[in-house]
């Protein structure tokens, strides 16, 4: 199916047989032949012979003949191969009768953990959570498709001191009135509040205090108090997430606290192994490779001196649920950069412990911040943390202004699904277009822009592409032979027949901006197309064949956006 990989199998071996060596032949797509490689450039130092030379006996041996219609070296010693316009129409033709769009399923599928949105219980979800829950969904997706099993783990912080303030809060506002408050999202005011009485009233503070203590030692009336704040706050986390559009369900919530009753045995086992240490009254471990800026080994608290148990020690347990109970091989974490350390060392003292052994392996799918325009963490004008819901109610609005704008026609109903679709499509666009590993500007002007790299770009190719079919009353028969006269026919082809590769490299790489960039150079390549190549007016059989790449055109962007949680609407 893939292009690179059929002609990088016919290269290597006459690569090899010249060089004695195995060789990568690192073919790419190139602006002066559809397809190059340079590696007789890289080979020639090695085998003290002039690079033209290796590449005309490379190409002496190689078969291309049944793909290539030219095949030649130019330059200092390229290799430049054309692509035969029977076997790129070949490709097209089985693509379009293939309901995978070329990406196969996996040959050796996993279980995956994604763990992922895990916001804290009675405290607002701020834009590092939007990030992890789009990220993260999108991973779910993409592997999901791919044919691996999925478990979604909504790692929520539903545990920990902040409770005690938190619960004594709600017992002072009356538990109606503190319902009323979490279940309208007012989360934020309701952990202020009690903070703030934390820091000032010294008897709240000691009743904060015992309060932890009856929920560590189970009190039931305790109990039933932090249960209604954790029900509470995922029944509102639930209508964030059904705005965003995101999978994530009610029976992913899988809290700190479900992991209880593992902490007291992960502790005793990692003394077993040898491997804990006191250091200040607190368990520790200190996993070999970290040290802090002064050089000293930096210890990974298990157990606190109170003899209480704290993020780390929930993250080791979870790991072994996840890699013992669930069997998962692949462990992906999507957190911010800024707990880059904490994995690392989570990571690595799982790994002393063998808990995490080949071929399960843990990821930190790490991602930068989101700026305001004017480069600094995105905060509101009070300067406090943005609201996610303000902002994702804003995305759906400006959409939704634009769209009836732009076309008066649409309906009340059908404008507001479109709306919510572009408005959450751009946010969610935005985030993944970008690589994760950089903090980028939240910038309303260009994500809801119909030009450049964003979801209405896309969601407006696909739109225009559906209406082709609409006004014409026809459909495209996939089994119509296909034809690539025109250069502008070629260069789509060659971007539709890249879908697999580029979706094999994200699910390694969770790089999600590989998968935007290339359904950007799909709709671009269409629209090239589309504006040089009639369509609907030409004869047969070249309309069938033209047919054929619109409509694959169409299923490629829709799976494509559909992987990165964007939907598409077929009029805008
Ligand atoms: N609740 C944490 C936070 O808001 C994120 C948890 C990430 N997942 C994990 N397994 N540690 O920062």
């Amino acid at each position: 199916m893939d292009l690179e990989k059929l002609l990088t199998d016919r290269l290597a071996p006459a690569f090899t047989a010249v060089a004695g060596v195995p060789v990568d032949p690192v073919v790419r797509r190139s602006q002066r032949a559809d397809f190059q490689s340079d590696a007789a450039l890289a080979l020639a130092r090695r085998l003290g012979r002039p690079p033209r030379a290796i590449a005309t006996e490379v190409l002496a041996r190689a078969e291309l003949g049944d793909l290539c219609s030219a095949a030649e070296v130019s330059g200092p010693g390229f290799i430049n191969l054309a692509v035969a316009e029977r076997t790129l129409g070949g490709l097209v033709s089985a693509l379009a009768t293939d309901p995978r769009l070329g990406v196969p399923v996996s040959p050796a599928p996993e279980t995956v953990v994604v763990d992922y949105s895990a916001p804290n219980v009675a405290k607002e979800m701020h834009v590092g959570h939007l990030r992890s829950t789009v990220i993260g969904d999108a991973a779910a997706r993409l592997l999901e498709w791919l044919g691996h099993r999925v478990v979604r783990a909504n790692h929520l912080g539903d545990w920990g001191t902040p409770f005690g303030m938190l619960i004594e809060h709600l017992v002072d506002l009356g538990e109606a009135e503190a319902t009323h408050e979490l279940s309208m999202g007012d989360l934020d005011s309701f952990y202020k509040t009690a903070r703030a009485k934390f820091d000032a009233d010294e008897a709240f503070r000691e009743r904060s205090r015992l309060r932890v203590v009856s929920l560590q030692g189970g009190d039931e009336t305790t109990l039933r108090l932090w249960r209604l704040l954790v029900e509470q706050s995922e029944r509102y986390f639930l209508t964030v997430y059904d705005l965003l559009d995101v999978t994530l369900t009610d029976r992913d919530f899988h809290g700190e606290s479900s992991y209880n009753d593992l902490l007291g045995p992960v502790v005793a086992e990692l003394d077993r192994l040898g491997l804990l240490r006191e250091s200040d009254g607190a368990a520790c471990v200190f996993p070999p490779g970290s040290v802090g800026r002064d050089g000293e080994p930096l210890p990974l608290i298990v157990r606190k001196s109170d003899g209480g148990y704290g993020y780390p020690a929930t993250d080791l347990a979870a790991i072994r649920h996840r890699t013992g109970e669930l069997s998962a091989t692949r462990l992906l974490y999507v957190v911010g950069l800024p707990q880059r350390r904490h994995f690392e060392m989570v990571y690595a003292v799982v790994e002393q412990a063998g808990w995490l052994t080949p071929p399960a392996r843990a990821e930190h799918v790490g991602f930068g911040s989101i700026l305001g325009p004017d480069g600094r963490m995105l905060r509101s004008r009070a300067g406090e943390s943005v609201k996610l819901v303000g902002l994702l109610e804003e995305a759906v609005a400006r959409a939704t202004a634009l769209t009836r704008n732009r076309n008066p026609e649409l309906g009340d109903a059908e404008a507001a699904e479109v709306g919510r679709a572009v408005g959450i499509g751009a946010i969610k666009y935005a985030d993944l277009s970008n690589d994760r590993q950089r903090d980028y500007v939240l910038d309303w002007e260009r994500m809801l822009s119909l030009d450049g790299n964003t979801a209405p770009y896309l969601q407006y190719a696909y739109s225009r592409i559906r209406s082709i079919f609409r006004r014409a009353g026809v459909a495209a028969r996939p089994d119509a032979s296909v034809s690539l006269a025109e250069p502008a026919e070629r260069a789509l082809a060659f971007e539709l027949v890249g879908f697999g590769a580029v979706v094999a490299q994200v699910e390694r790489s969770l790089e999600f901006h590989h998968l935007a960039a290339y359904l950007h150079r799909l709709a671009t390549a269409f629209s090239a197309f589309y504006e040089r190549c009639p369509v609907l007016r030409a004869e047969e059989p070249v309309r069938g064949s033209r047919l054929v790449l619109c409509d694959l055109t169409a299923r490629v962007l829709r799976q494509g956006l559909h992987l990165l949680g964007i939907r598409t609407p077929e009029r805008m």
